[in-house]
């Protein structure tokens, strides 16, 4: 079978990123590089000997093109991926699948319509920790699940105009551990969050939070909390801890490997300044799983229909931490 041809739309951090992973496989080869930022789409599709262009027709409509690789801001998942969906191409888009439910209804739609393959960037699913801890969890190595405890906290905030436009700190970042609450108990009836502006006290006047604890109460009786944080003075900090009635399951990489200084104050080791640093191994695991499943004619996973229901969950826990009310998730979302 021939090489798949992939185009990515948008090539900023993230997309830079996963052009790279699919650089070097056999099974794909990227030819074409979009972005509304002509020098973002010249300098990547430079590196990549691909060719740019700031219309992102020039993808949809080249029938030379199997598949699309969508990392453009989170406001405009829904249209790229809907139209991506109508031109028949795979598409691979980064979380989360749009800003709202109904778009993400409308995304849904528009991909099990076409029958397009369509995973979504959920990289924890991916990381050799959280795959095993499925594993186990799945084998019933914990007995039954009673709780989890998610921490995730940025070393910095982003820019105020990225906050502003990536619907709010539960779905934007909290979204990946609520992902991986999901992934690991299953669905949550019910959330309630607090929080502030601590690091920038300005959020506050946009009614942004860079701060905030959330507890979950799961449809099977488990408990949970998930705190984020967008600053800590010592980088990059992602835990999950999953409690069961045989035992506990810790999942953190707390130290980059070989390397400890010690001096009079004691040792002095190098932790993850970023999620590049954390994650690694599952971003290029991901995209190498849907490059491969692609290229077999195997279905890519996580689908459009689970990243909807983490969606959900990140938009109640966002209503929560917005309103102060425990969220029913269900009755606040509704069903697919
Ligand atoms: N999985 C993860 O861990 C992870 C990490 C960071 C970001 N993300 C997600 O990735 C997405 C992008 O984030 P980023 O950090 O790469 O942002 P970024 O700002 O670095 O890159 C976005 C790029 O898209 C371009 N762009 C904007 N509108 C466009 C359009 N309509 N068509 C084509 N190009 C367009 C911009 O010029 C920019 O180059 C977001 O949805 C975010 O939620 C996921």
């Amino acid at each position: 079978v021939k090489a798949l041809n992939m185009a990515m739309i948008g090539a900023g951090r993230m997309g830079l990123a996963h052009a790279r992973v699919l650089a070097g496989l056999a099974e794909c080869r990227v030819s074409k590089v979009i972005d509304t930022s002509a020098e973002n789409a010249r300098r990547v599709a430079e590196e990549l000997g691909a060719q740019a262009s700031t219309h992102v027709e020039d993808a949809l409509e080249d029938p030379a093109i199997d598949a699309v690789v969508v990392t453009t801001p989170t406001p405009t998942h829904a249209d790229v991926v809907e139209a991506a969906a109508r031109a028949g191409k795979a598409i691979f888009v980064e979380k989360p699948i749009a800003q709202s439910l109904e778009a993400g209804r409308r995304v849904v739609q528009a991909v099990e319509r076409t029958g397009v393959p369509c995973q979504v960037g959920f990289q924890r699913r991916y990381d050799p920790a959280y795959l095993r801890a499925r594993e186990m969890i799945e084998r019933g190595e914990l007995g039954k699940l009673e709780g989890i405890r998610l921490v995730g906290r940025d070393p910095y905030p982003p820019r105020l105009e990225y906050l502003k436009s990536s619907g709010g700190l539960l779905v934007d970042m909290g979204i990946h551990d609520l992902d991986a609450a999901r992934f690991f108990v299953g669905e949550v009836a019910e959330v309630y969050a607090i929080g502030g502006a601590l690091v920038e006290p300005e959020l506050k006047q946009h009614g942004l939070f860079d701060t905030a604890v959330a507890t979950l109460r799961f449809e099977n009786g488990a408990v949970g909390t998930l705190e984020v944080a967008l600053r800590t003075a010592y980088g990059y900090d992602i835990r999950c801890e999953v409690l069961g009635e045989k035992g506990r399951i810790h999942i953190e990489r707390d130290r980059r490997p070989d390397l400890t200084f010690y001096d009079e104050r004691g040792g002095n080791f190098d932790r993850p300044r970023n999620f590049e640093q954390r994650f690694p191994e599952a971003y290029a695991a991901e995209m190498v799983a849907f490059a491969r499943n692609l290229h077999a004619g195997r279905p890519v996973t996580p689908g459009v229909r689970d990243a909807w229901y983490s969606l959900r969950l990140a938009r109640a826990a966002q209503q929560a931490l917005e309103t102060g009310q425990v969220v029913r998730v269900r009755e606040f979302g509704g069903e697919l």
